[in-house]
Order: structure tokens, then C-alpha cells, then sequence
């Protein structure tokens, strides 16, 4: 498991926010009743495709490890309530790019994030930006499921328990092990260790303690990488179900899961630079379905198609 992965935890912040972008956005013109033809007009006007909210906007974004440069310049956008993964051989840099999205290197000594991330049209790394609220509104579940050493109840209460009345804190727990399709298995046993449980039902207990915050993304490295294929499907199922009221980003090296759950997918690969170092590049972002039929990039169809990687 990832060193940092144990320190970091869905946190509830008492700090106050200190931007206005976790304020809901909605979609343009939803609302908007005056700007609406008159019937008569109607017949006329074309029908307007939805807009797709963005959530991130990730551009030029460079990260260093030190002297190390391990991605360089990725621009991408992530759409609200979907699925996107990001694939790519070990080391291209995924995990890295996955965790600039809420601020998680600024936990890693020595790294260096360049470019820019907004999130909801606002600077991600902006220095009135509280980044524990930023990991509290955007979560993380990881490789291997990461429970704490205690109750099943305890571990879901631990981010929302601060200022909450315990019958209210009962509920959030109810809610968000219902959500993540894991109350009917433990709700008898919500005393018992976390630690007791399968690596399929910790996995589930790890997204109910990040739902537990009220997140509005879920970021997910290789969630299912540990898991066998039934408590794969049960992530996948899940992750389905969740992306109406979350917006996901997953990496996984599991191309069928990629084509099964995404609506868009990142193909990363590592390239040699003219002074022979190794890093990683955004090789083709699309919709999924495009990407796992005509990509446009030779690298990309190498890829998923078991040539190279
Ligand atoms: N904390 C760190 N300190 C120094 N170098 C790092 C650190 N984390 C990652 N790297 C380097 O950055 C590059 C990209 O690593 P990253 O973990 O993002 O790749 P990945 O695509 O997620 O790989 P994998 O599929 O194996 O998980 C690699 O060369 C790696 O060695
Ligand atoms: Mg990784």
C-alpha cells in the first residue's frame, strides 16, 4: 500500500470554507424559464444538447519528484456524473496525476505540482483554498482497502463526527453504508472490527467512510486491483449507481473494467525525453467508446490491445 495512504483519511474540516466553490454550479440555463421560446417558436428552434458541467479542468499540468519530472503538460476535462478512467503502463504517471485532483501531494515531501487544476471554475491551488476541505469534498479510496483498526461503525463515523449529535451520526452512518451497498451485510455487526471483514466488504466500507463527508467527486486508484471478480462486479455495480450523485475518476489496469464502467478514458504512457529521461504524457483523452474502437493514436490501440504496456 502507498506509504502516505494511511494518512490520509476523509477529514471533516471545522475551518470555514473560504471560497465559493463548493457552491453547487447547477447547469447553465436549467433554471432559466424567461430565456424559454414561445410555443409558436418552438418548431423553429433546435434542440440544445445538455451541457456538460465541467468539474475539473486540469491544464498543463506538470509534477516533479524532486530533481524528477514524472508528468508533463496534461490538460484534460472531467464531466460531472461520469466515469473517467485513467489507463496506462506502470509509471506512466496515473496515481500521480489522480492525486493532483485534490491536493494530495501536498502531503508527498519533494513533489512539485506546475500547470493548473480547476475545480467548479475555481483555482484548486489557490492559496485561500483550504486543502483539507478540498479532501473532504473530493475523496479517495485506494488500492488496497485501508479500514482502521476499528469498528465498523467508528470507522464510517470517524470524518462526520465532530459537532454531531449521535442520533443524527447514526443515520449518516445508515445512509452511507446503504450507499455503498454494504448495510444489509453489516448492520447487524456495526460493532465489529472493520479489520473482520472480506477485502470486497472493506473496499465498500472504505467508499462508505468517504460518502460518510458528503464528497462530490470519488477518486479511485486501482480500487478493485485486490479484490476477486465477484467483489469486483459489486464495485463496479456500485460505482454505476453512484456516478448519479458523484462524479468518479478511477485508474485501473483492468481494460475491460475501463470499457465497462467509464464514459471517458485517459490513456497515459511514459516517454523517453532528449535527455533520456523518463516521464509520463497524456497520449488521448475521449469518450471511452471512441477509445476502445477507432483511438487515434497508435500508441493508444498498442495498448489496449495487449501490444505493449
Ligand atoms: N513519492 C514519490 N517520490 C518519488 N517518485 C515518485 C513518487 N511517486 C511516484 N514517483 C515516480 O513517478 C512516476 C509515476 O509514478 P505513478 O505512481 O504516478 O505511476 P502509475 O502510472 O500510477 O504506476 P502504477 O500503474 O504502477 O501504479 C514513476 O516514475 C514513479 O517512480
Ligand atoms: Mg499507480
Amino acid at each position: 500500500m502507498d506509504a502516505s495512504a494511511a494518512t490520509v483519511t476523509p477529514t471533516v474540516s471545522d475551518a470555514p470554507i473560504t471560497t465559493n466553490f463548493f457552491a453547487p454550479t447547477g447547469r447553465p440555463g436549467a433554471d432559466d424559464v424567461s430565456s424559454e421560446p414561445a410555443p409558436d417558436d418552438l418548431a423553429a428552434q433546435p434542440v440544445p444538447e445538455r451541457s456538460r458541467e465541467i468539474v475539473f479542468e486540469v491544464s498543463g499540468l506538470s509534477v516533479h519528484y524532486g530533481q524528477s519530472l514524472a508528468i508533463d503538460n496534461v490538460s484534460l476535462e472531467v464531466g460531472a456524473n461520469e466515469i473517467t478512467a485513467f489507463i496506462g503502463p506502470s509509471g506512466c504517471g496515473k496515481t500521480t496525476v489522480l492525486r493532483c485532483l485534490n491536493r494530495m501531494h501536498d502531503l508527498t515531501p519533494g513533489a512539485r505540482v506546475g500547470g493548473s487544476v480547476h475545480y467548479h471554475g475555481e483555482d484548486l491551488y489557490a492559496p485561500k483554498v483550504d486543502p483539507a476541505e478540498v479532501r473532504r469534498r473530493i475523496g479517495m479510496v485506494f488500492q488496497r482497502p485501508n479500514p482502521f483498526p476499528k469498528s465498523i461503525y467508528d470507522n464510517v463515523a470517524y470524518g462526520p463526527k465532530i459537532n454531531r449529535e449521535k442520533g443524527k451520526l447514526d443515520d449518516i452512518i445508515e445512509r452511507a453504508l446503504t450507499r455503498a451497498a454494504l448495510w444489509d451485510e453489516v448492520k447487524d455487526q456495526l460493532k465489529k472490527s472493520a479489520l473482520s471483514l472480506s477485502g470486497g466488504q472493506q473496499q465498500r466500507l472504505c467508499i462508505a467512510r468517504a460518502l460518510a463527508v458528503q464528497p462530490d467527486v470519488l477518486l479511485m486508484d486501482e480500487p478493485c486491483s485486490a479484490l476477486d471478480p465477484i467483489a469486483t462486479s459489486r464495485i463496479e455495480d456500485l460505482m454505476a449507481e453512484l456516478k448519479r450523485d458523484y462524479t468518479i475518476v478511477i485508474v485501473t489496469h483492468n481494460m475491460q473494467q475501463a470499457a465497462r464502467v467509464s464514459d471517458m478514458t485517459a490513456f497515459f504512457t511514459a516517454e523517453l525525453d532528449d535527455a533520456g529521461q523518463r516521464h509520463g504524457e497524456l497520449v488521448e483523452y475521449d469518450k471511452t467508446e471512441l477509445m476502445f474502437t477507432s483511438p487515434s493514436d497508435s500508441r493508444t490501440e498498442g495498448y489496449i490491445t495487449g501490444r505493449f504496456g
